[in-house]
This record gives structure tokens, sequence and C-alpha cells, in this order.
């Protein structure tokens, strides 16, 4: 099979879908990788590596690729320049991509997206949701630490004692469970809160302590939490307001699958924070766990530095590359027969993450969605 790796077009996009390494392994399979000159240059590794991998550098890879794998999902040109037939892997989130899902369906493209991969066990080695969110949590951790003026842990010195950061965490999925994991490292003292019941015991066995609140837990489906209804999230913000106030640095990581990002946190409530606070807002780029945040910047709220994360696995292309890239080449696997790809639409992983097939929307939300807006614009 040919496959081609594209070079990201979105700006800020440092990640590669295809690492050397994997390219190495994809050729000795009997695969032919045709790699975008420049593909990995944002996340350090070169044409060069391809090339000793067995790659071909190549400036149009994609007309005669079998399968093309990126990071973004393809823009119009890129669609229109696939070969009908072949298919594609790539996140692309199908309701935030309606014209995109159309352009692949009318060019005969077999469309995969990541974040459809489903969540069970058979798929964790293709999970590429949880891999980037380890390294977002991981970031945010950090980032938290870089901008806070002080030391995370207790420090006991001929001149005194520097007792240590207290960091809140909210939502402890996998990006907040990394974010705990990395600040405690660290050595500060952490508390975190997650609306599902089952992530204390996780929180826990993190070293953090679980913020318990007299509130029912709300889980959802496929181990998600579910929305908060509007009186639920006035009790949850007045009840998480005090740990606040007292910490000196705050990580929201809180989201709910197809939804855009509960707030959870008041401009009024950062500003009860002490002056030098930090907060880091993971959600800021989906609705925004903390009101004032901005994707991409730091703005000052009260005293606190806020900070609005803005594609955080990019900003650390390396790792995130070689983890999504090994999700992406899990996935191919399941998916080939031999040196030909030969998707089995029986299998639920496969038929869960095929977002466009034979010039039909295979995804029934994503065709529900385009057959409603197709009925709008028809409509006098
Ligand atoms: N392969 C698998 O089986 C697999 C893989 C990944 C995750 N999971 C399950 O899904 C869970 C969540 O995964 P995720 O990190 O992708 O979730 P996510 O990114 O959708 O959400 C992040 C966290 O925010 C929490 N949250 C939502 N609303 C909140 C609110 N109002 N206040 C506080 N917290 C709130 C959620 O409970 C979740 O823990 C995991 O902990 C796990 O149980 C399973």
């Amino acid at each position: 099979m040919k496959i081609a790796v594209v070079k990201e077009t979105l700006q800020d996009e440092a990640r590669v879908a295809l690492i050397p390494a994997l390219v190495a392994k994809l050729v000795a399979e009997g695969h032919e990788v045709a790699v975008e000159s420049g593909a990995g240059d944002a996340a350090q590794f070169a044409d060069e590596a391809y090339a000793e991998a067995g790659a071909t550098i190549t400036a149009d890879g994609l007309r005669q690729a079998d399968l093309t794998v990126s990071v973004q999902p393809l823009v119009t040109d890129q669609i229109w320049a696939l070969q009908s037939g072949s298919a594609t892997i790539s996140f692309l989130p199908p309701a935030q991509s309606l014209e995109r899902v159309s352009n692949l369906r009318d060019c005969g493209i077999t469309a995969f997206s990541l974040e459809l991969v489903p969540r069970i066990s058979r798929a964790q080695s293709m999970d590429a949701l949880s891999s980037q969110s380890l390294v977002a949590g991981y970031r945010c951790g950090i980032v938290a630490a870089g901008l806070l003026r002080r030391f995370l842990p207790l420090n006991m010195t001929a001149a005194g004692t520097v007792p240590p950061a207290e960091v809140v965490v909210l939502g402890a999925g996998v990006a907040g469970l990394q974010a705990i994991a990395t600040t405690r490292r660290l050595g500060a003292v952490v508390k975190a809160y997650d609306v599902r019941a089952a992530a204390a015991e996780e929180i826990r066995s993190m070293g953090a302590q679980a913020i318990t609140l007299e509130l029912e837990s709300l889980e959802g489906s496929g181990g998600y939490a579910r929305e908060m209804t509007e009186d639920r999230a006035d009790r949850q913000r007045e009840l998480l307001a005090p740990f606040i106030a007292a910490a000196d640095a705050l990580i929201t990581t809180a989201a709910v699958p197809g939804r855009t990002a509960p707030l959870l946190v008041t401009a009024a409530m950062v500003e009860q924070m002490k002056p030098g606070s930090v907060v880091v807002d993971l959600a800021a780029e989906t609705g925004g766990n903390v009101e004032g945040s901005v994707p991409g910047k730091v703005v000052a709220i009260g005293g606190a530095k806020v900070w609005g994360a803005a594609n955080v696995p990019s900003q650390m292309p390396q790792p995130a590359s070689r983890l999504l890239a090994q999700n992406i080449v899990n996935l191919i696997a399941l998916m080939t027969d031999g040196t030909a790809l030969s998707p089995d639409f029986d299998d639920e992983i496969v038929a869960g993450c095929c977002v466009t097939h034979g010039g039909e929307v295979r995804h029934q939300p994503t065709q529900e969605l385009l057959g409603s807006s197709a009925a709008k614009e028809t409509s006098p």
C-alpha cells in the first residue's frame, strides 16, 4: 500500500502523523511511504531521517496514495488532490467539520476519525485522544509550575522553611490525572475534583487529595461525565470557591463529550485568589472552564495570571507525534491484510471511526447533521 504523510498546513500545528522509526517498520512490512518535504521539521524529524527509514520525500505525495495520514483534518485542496477510493486517517471531529465531511464523501474517500475510535480495551493502543491528553496534562502541570513565581515543594533550609505550593485540579480524566502526577512529582500539595465518583480513587492513587462535595455524581456512558444542570453548576461553583481561593495554582481540564466545556470557575472566583496565583485552563479552546480565559494567551484576572490553552499537544511536538504515530500505525495494522488496506466494517473499531466510505457518510450523527443543514439550505 502507498502511504502518504502530510505536511500540516494549520498554523502552529507542529506534530506529524508518522515518525521515521515507524516509517521504517511500515517499509519493512512492504508498504511504500511518501513524506511531504518538511512534514516532520517542526517536531525535529528531518527529511533525511525519513529518507533513511526508506520513505520517498515528495512535494505532492497525496495524488498516488492509497492511504493519507495527517494530524489535522485535510483542507479542501488536499481532499480534492486525493484519488477516489483512497483512505485518510486524521483527527476529524465530524460535527465541527461538516463541509470537509461532505467533500470527503463527494470525492469517494474512506475517512477515519481518530476522535471516533471507540474507547474500548482492544482499542487502547489506537486511542489518540488519550495519548494526546496525556501530553496536554503534563504540559499544563509544567506551565503552571513555570508561571508560578514560587517553589512547588516544601523547602526546609537554614534560612527558614518555605511551604509547598497548593495546586487544585478540576477534571480528573486522562489530562487531569497527568497534571496531578506532574505537579505532585514537583512536590506540590494537590487537591482535585471530578464529577465522576470513580475518579476519587484515581485522584488518591496519584497522591492527591480528592475533594468531595455534597453533590450527586454525574456518570455518563463509556466512563465519561454527564452535563451539569445550571442549578448543579451554580452549587458546584459555590462549594469549590473556597478551595480555589486557597490555591496557588488552579488547573482545569473538564470536558463533556460533544458539548462545550462546562464553566467551572467564574471571573469573580479567580479574583478571590491570592496575588501571583496562576490558572491554567486546558478547555479554553472548547468554551473554557474558566470565565475570561483566552486560547493561546495569558490574561490577568484580579491578581492571577490565566493561561488559556491552544493546541497543547503541539507544544511538545516530538513526544506527542511519537505517541500519535504509534496510535495511527496500530490502526493501520488493524485495517491491513498483507500490504493492502482492507478495513473490515464488521469490526467495532473500524466501523466506529469511519466517517465516510463509498460516497456515503457512515457516521450516523454526522449524516443527520448534514441532512438537517442541507434541508435548511433548500428551504425557501
Ligand atoms: N480506552 C478506555 O477504556 C478509556 C480511554 C480513555 C478514557 N476512558 C474513560 O473516560 C474517562 C474520561 O476520559 P477523558 O479524560 O477523555 O475525559 P474528558 O476529556 O471527556 O473529560 C475530562 C474530565 O472532566 C470531567 N468533568 C466533566 N464535567 C465536569 C465538571 N462539571 N466538573 C468536574 N469535572 C468534570 C470528566 O469526568 C473527565 O474526567 C477516563 O477517566 C476513563 O474512565 C476510557
